[in-house]
């Protein structure tokens, strides 16, 4: 019977073909244990010379690593192996012979990732990253889930667009028939759109920005999903995204503990994250930073070491809202309480990892859009479609964008947010 590694388990005492590729092997004598893996586990299968013949020992003792191979044999409990199980080899045989030079051999000196990186494609077979790229897949499920089972609609945004959303300094500029386009830097504002058609929507989809700067958190191409809700203020937006932030980490530790325990991360700091969150103000933010021992000056945005001082000291993460209005985008609604503040929030995951979540409630107001526009010398033309939604009907309404890599990087512990992505687009870096 076929099956897969990870249901292995299932089949102890039975007699099963898997199929998939040589990781690694060890020989002791007259005994091989070859690990193999097929995408959805690893399992250490165990010949003896005496048992299986020496052609099928001769294939578990040299066949090279990632040559491709189909294995029978019966599951056996075992506590001590990964998935609990292991395969005593009957037949073993090899489809395609891997050539002798696989760059990334199973090998006690780690490559330096520069090397890894340039290797992606193989390196996306390596035990770290199929776990990191399964982490992902569960985080994308779990978007889709969290917002489908709670009456939102998912509308999917241009990536062509006239004009920019975050911001002029990082658009991607393409030729559109001999016109000016750019790549989406983010699909509020047609998430905005749909939510004045639909209510409560969400757009999920790749995001670009045209960043300079080599950081562990920047991508050029990064996936982001944006829910977007009419008559939600930033009250609500923020127990939309902490409700939102516990689903997506809750999942993956349902769901993703072999993963989790693969790349070593410490899930009683995860087991903490569940609603309320901290709210902190802005100006608290800024005593926080400050009493941590930075400089910071009122009035600029967080960077990285201020991130980290904010959140220093909690084990869930954090809600900075209301920053200063001139460090923010244009669309963003000001406080009534004080015009200097918007009504935004940025969540803040602990542990160094900063910014996963930059959201708002949006200016309903016709008169003050307007003035936003031209104080931010956007191109008027190209937002007449977006002012329009304040003619007709408007309402408040609020959103947020999160960063699927930055999610899953903090969710999987991992210090770069290039390994989260199967095939990272940064600086200077568009192979393979
Ligand atoms: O804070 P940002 O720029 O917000 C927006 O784009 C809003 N229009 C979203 C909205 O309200 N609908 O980006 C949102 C999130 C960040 O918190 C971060 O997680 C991620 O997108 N992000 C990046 N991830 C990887 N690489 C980059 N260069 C990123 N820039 C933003
Ligand atoms: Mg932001």
């Amino acid at each position: 019977m076929r099956a897969y590694i990870e249901d292995l388990k299932k089949h102890v005492g039975s007699e099963v073909e898997i199929r998939g590729w040589i990781y690694n092997r060890r020989v002791k004598g007259k005994i091989a244990f070859v690990l193999v893996r097929d995408g959805s586990g690893v399992v250490q299968c165990v010949g003896v010379r005496g048992e299986i013949g020496d052609e099928r020992f001769a294939i578990c003792d040299k066949a090279p690593q990632e040559s491709s191979v189909v294995v029978s044999g019966v599951v056996r409990a075992d506590e001590r192996s990964p998935g609990g199980v292991e395969l005593g080899i009957r037949d073993i045989r090899v489809l395609a012979e891997a050539a002798p030079n696989y760059p990334i051999q199973i090998q006690d000196v780690v490559p330096e990732v520069g090397f890894l990186m340039q290797n992606r494609h193989l390196w996306l077979r390596s035990r770290k990253q199929a776990a990191l790229l399964r982490i992902r897949a569960e985080v994308i499920r779990g978007i889709q889930e969290f917002f489908d089972s709670r009456g939102f609609m998912r509308v999917d945004s241009p990536i062509i667009t006239p004009a920019a959303c975050e911001g002029t300094t990082n658009l991607f500029e393409i030729n559109y028939f001999d016109e000016k386009a750019y790549l989406t830097q983010s699909g509020q504002l047609y998430a905005e759109a749909a939510a004045m058609a639909l209510g409560r929507v969400y757009c999920f989809g790749p995001t670009f920005r045209a960043e300079k700067s080599k950081t562990r958190k920047h991508l050029t191409e990064f996936w982001m999903v944006e829910p977007e809700v009419a008559f939600l203020e930033l009250d609500g937006l923020m127990e939309l995204a902490e409700q939102f932030v516990s689903h997506l980490v809750q999942r993956c530790l349902e769901r993703r503990k072999e993963e989790l325990k693969v790349l070593e991360r410490d899930t009683t700091k995860l087991e903490k994250v569940a609603p309320p969150f901290h709210r902190m103000h802005y100006n608290d933010a800024v005593e926080k930073i400050r009493k941590e021992g930075l400089e910071f000056p009122w009035g600029e945005d967080l960077g990285a070491p201020h991130e980290e001082a904010v959140t220093k000291g909690f084990d869930k993460p954090v809600m900075v809202h209301r920053y200063p209005a001139a460090v923010k985008a244009f669309y963003m609604q000001p406080d009534p309480q004080d015009a200097k503040h918007a009504l935004c929030v940025d969540v803040l995951a602990p542990e160094g990892y900063g910014e996963i979540i930059g959201g708002s409630q949006r200016i309903h107001d016709f008169a003050l859009l307007e003035r936003r526009i031209e104080e931010h010398k956007l191109p008027r033309s190209a937002f007449e479609w977006y002012l329009d939604l304040r003619k007709y009907g408007a309402v408040p309404h609020s959103g947020f964008g999160l960063g699927v890599e930055r999610t899953v990087a903090w969710i999987a512990g991992t210090e770069h947010i290039r390994e989260c992505i199967p095939f990272p687009r940064m600086l200077y870096k568009i192979y393979p």
